[in-house]
């Protein structure tokens, strides 16, 4: 959710604008610039349109490639990011022409394309499929370990997982997918003109890009276009609920001047974007992605129960120590206001809170499990954070680690607590330190930066060849042979957990029947905004 905010970070070129070779797209040449990091020359290709603007008749249409052209194209600027309705600070422009995507390669990697191919990074952002964009910055990542990253646009909100059901079959679901699909497609095709493998790809997410990561996993029309996963915070057992998702549709539909129109598909796509945009009610921000078509044909139980997928893709995947905290404030937009001083919670509040997401059949059974015997002086927030954070992200990741099983599956946990309070290792957290951003940017420790490059060792050691280095004094085990994970704290790594894996493992069975799917935050809004609009929801 906060990758967006976490990345948006303009680093200035050292020098102008020097420009890169010209290279031949399949679609047309295309010219992007130099910059440096480090005396290291970083190629950088911003904007390359991986597909026709999807507007007009090809809005809520499936991707088709772009109409080829034969001047040179200018890459050097990120291309606008796709319409959202809460636009970041950071974002410069949005369009409903937002199909483009941006590459980082080193110069010695780009020259020698023709000798030796680099693995790639293929980056889905977050945003709770509603709001972000792929901009980042490829250095000091790129520079430092000579990868290749690929960051995307992919369609958001109503224009990416609007769905009508079968009253309208002719707007196929899971459009954002197929963008990010279509991307991963462009990059087979065109990679290793700019150095990159495309033998070597590694997809990486985080929030919503981890949800998006986990789908491709699952998903034939995916399958043999990458050969690793990386997945931080996020998976396919977030809520999906297909009757919801239409009925939000079909409520959309009804907001604009389309309502009478029996032709919907011709409908909207005459509307002008912006009546769509803002007919995107804040309490029914919930479009995302739904199971049973061609992209995602199974529910991911039945897929896993029944080996429905390709487990010979390597994976590593995390969570944050304190994953949900930021998005306490859908239990009580006050009470866990991180902005606010923390009261402390009584065991009867505590209890009332509880059963805010675990509904009154399984409320005693989780209290005894979550607090304990009753008491008065118990840390209920943080007991609470447990409970929520164990719900919505850390044992689905865990789960879906135990049931991927694959040639390899790794797990990393947590990262640092650099906010004091009860809101610890939140949600988006471990983001900037897989970029490097604490090496480029002010006010991080000497502890942030080792913790940053080491994370930048294991990910890229991952993508190059499936394989962790060594942490601190540890070797890390591949998660079948170990059933564990590594713990990178900003003040020590190399610790292992086993036991929230045990507990995720035997509790999540019963968590997933019984937990309240009730609407979260976007905390990168701000409190704010968030308490202002206090029905405002997305899923991360
Ligand atoms: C790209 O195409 C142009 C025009 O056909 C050609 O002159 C140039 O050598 C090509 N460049 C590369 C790197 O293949
Ligand atoms: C890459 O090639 C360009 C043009 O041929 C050359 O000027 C530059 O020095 C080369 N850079 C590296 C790092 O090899
Ligand atoms: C590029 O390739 C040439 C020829 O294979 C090799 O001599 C040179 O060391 C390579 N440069 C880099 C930076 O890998
Ligand atoms: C949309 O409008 C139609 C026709 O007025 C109505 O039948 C339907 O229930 C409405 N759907 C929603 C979700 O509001
Ligand atoms: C869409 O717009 C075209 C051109 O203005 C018009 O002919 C057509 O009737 C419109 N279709 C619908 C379903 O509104
Ligand atoms: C906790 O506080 C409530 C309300 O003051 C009281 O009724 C209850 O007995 C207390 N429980 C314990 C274990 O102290």
């Amino acid at each position: 959710m906060n990758v967006f905010i976490l990345f948006c970070l303009i680093f200035s070129p050292i020098h102008g604008l020097d420009l890169t070779p010209i290279v031949n797209l399949t679609t047309g040449p295309i010219q992007g610039k130099v910059i440096e990091y480090e005396s290291i020359g970083v190629y950088q290709f911003l904007g390359i349109p991986y597909a026709k603007p999807p507007v007009d008749i090809l809005r809520l249409q499936l991707p088709v490639k772009p109409d080829p052209w034969t001047e040179v194209k200018s890459v050097t600027d990120f291309g606008p990011a796709c319409l959202q309705p809460h636009i970041m600070p950071d974002i410069q422009i949005t369009s409903e022409d937002c199909l483009y995507l941006n590459v980082h390669v080193t110069e010695s990697t780009f020259n020698n394309s023709s000798e030796k191919l680099r693995p790639v990074l293929f980056w889905i952002h977050g945003g709770g499929f509603t709001i972000g964009s792929g901009v980042i910055e490829g250095i000091p990542l790129v520079p430092l370990h000579d990868v290749i990253i690929v960051s995307i646009n992919y369609r958001l909100n109503a224009f990416g997982f609007i769905h009508f059901g079968a009253d309208e079959p002719r707007i196929p679901s899971n459009i954002g997918f197929q963008d990010q699909l279509f991307a991963l497609k462009w990059v087979h095709e065109n990679i290793r003109k700019f150095g990159g493998d495309p033998n070597s790809v590694t997809i990486a997410g985080s929030s919503a890009g981890s949800v998006s990561v986990s789908a491709h996993l699952l998903s034939p029309l995916s399958k043999g276009l990458f050969k690793r996963a990386i997945l931080e915070s996020g998976t396919v057992f977030m809520d999906h609920n297909i009757d919801v998702l239409i009925r939000d549709s079909w409520k959309l539909y009804n907001k604009t001047s389309c309502s009478k129109s029996p032709n919907v598909l011709e409908c909207m796509q005459n509307l002008s974007a912006t009546e769509i945009l803002n007919s995107l009610d804040n309490k029914i921000i919930e479009f995302s992605f739904q199971v049973g078509d061609e992209f995602l044909p199974y529910e991911p139980s039945k897929a896993f129960a029944e080996g429905l997928f390709d487990n010979s893709v390597d994976v590593l995947l995390g969570v944050e120590k304190n994953d949900a905290s930021m998005f306490m404030m859908a239990i009580d937009p006050i009470v866990f206001n991180y902005l606010i001083p923390p009261k402390p919670i009584s065991y009867q509040e505590a209890t009332n809170y509880l059963k805010r997401f675990f509904d009154s059949e399984s409320a005693d059974y989780f209290r005894e499990l979550y607090f304990g015997p009753e008491t008065n002086n118990s840390d209920f927030r943080s007991h609470l954070e447990k409970a929520y954070s164990d719900l919505l992200f850390i044992c689905p990741a865990y789960v879906f680690g135990l049931e991927y099983a694959s040639s390899l599956g790794l797990v990393d946990y947590g990262t640092e607590s650099r906010i004091s309070n009860w809101i610890g290792t939140p949600h988006g957290a471990e983001a900037p330190y897989v970029f490097g951003y604490p090496l480029m940017k002010p006010g991080y420790s000497q502890k942030d930066i080792s913790l940053s490059r080491e994370m930048m060792k294991i990910w890229t050691a991952f993508a190059e060849n499936g394989e962790i280095p060594m942490v601190g004094e540890t070797r890390w085990k591949p998660f079948q042979e170990k059933m564990s994970a590594m713990i990178l704290n900003i003040d020590d790594w190399g610790k292992t957990e086993t036991e929230r894996i045990e507990f995720c493992h035997k509790e999540w069975a019963y968590i997933s029947k019984h937990y309240i799917n009730i609407p979260l935050y976007i905390p990168g809004f701000g409190p704010n905004v968030a308490a202002k609009n206090t029905n405002f929801r997305t899923q991360p």
